[in-house]
């Protein structure tokens, strides 16, 4: 009788072990699949540098966005005709207009240093001491003067960059802020961190 108890207790254990195997086995689908299916890379690799894909659709003309890449701030703004029309009127006043100093790749040495002029990829850290600029795109706000025409201000030392990231001269950064590698996938869809030619 005893015998017969412990084989009722031995099968109901072995059906318990088994059930919890396969629920744990789907739990653990079901935790993989959103991961696999979004296509994200994880914090370890994009900290690593991945390229990080960015929907830009929804940025309203005159403001920007901040998205993380290889650790550091990249501001994506979308620029107003505006905007763009006094990007000209101040040259005089910038250390470098012209992008002499390569702090971009070749497809952004131009008058707006981007892809397309209204869009604006820019890493935000300041040339001099690596601080986060502060986005000020107001015109002749009080604080920074009646020539100021939008841009960006560090607060560190007062470092001072135009909505081209086109560093003033006389200020501690050096140079214009660097543009980093990116590519459209589509109109809305940027790539930042890799800019080869063919599928992403
Ligand atoms: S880090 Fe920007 S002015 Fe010093």
């Amino acid at each position: 009788m005893r015998e017969m108890t412990d084989n009722v207790d031995r099968s109901k254990r072995r059906l318990l072990i088994a059930a919890t195997t396969a629920a744990g086995g789907v739990a653990a689908a079901g935790a993989g699949a959103p991961f696999v299916l979004s296509l994200m890379p994880s914090e370890r690799a994009k900290a690593a540098g991945a390229p990080v894909e960015v929907d830009i659709g929804a940025i309203e003309p005159g403001t920007m966005i901040n998205v993380e890449w290889q650790g550091k701030p990249v501001w994506i703004l979308r620029r107003t005709q505006e905007m763009l029309d006094l990007l000209a009127k101040h040259d005089d006043e910038l250390a470098d207009p012209t992008s002499e100093v390569p702090q971009q790749p070749d497809y952004c040495n131009n008058s707006t240093r981007s892809i397309k002029p209204e869009v604006l990829v820019v890493l935000g850290v300041c040339t001099h001491l690596g601080c986060s600029p502060t986005f000020r795109p107001e015109v002749a706000p009080a604080d920074l003067g009646a020539n100021w025409a939008g841009g960006w201000f560090c607060p560190c030392h007062g470092s001072r960059f135009d909505l081209a990231a086109r560093v003033f001269k006389g200020v501690p950064a050096p140079t214009n802020l660097i543009i980093p590698p990116h590519k459209y996938l589509s109109d809305t869809r940027l790539l930042i961190g890799d800019d080869s030619k063919g599928d992403a």
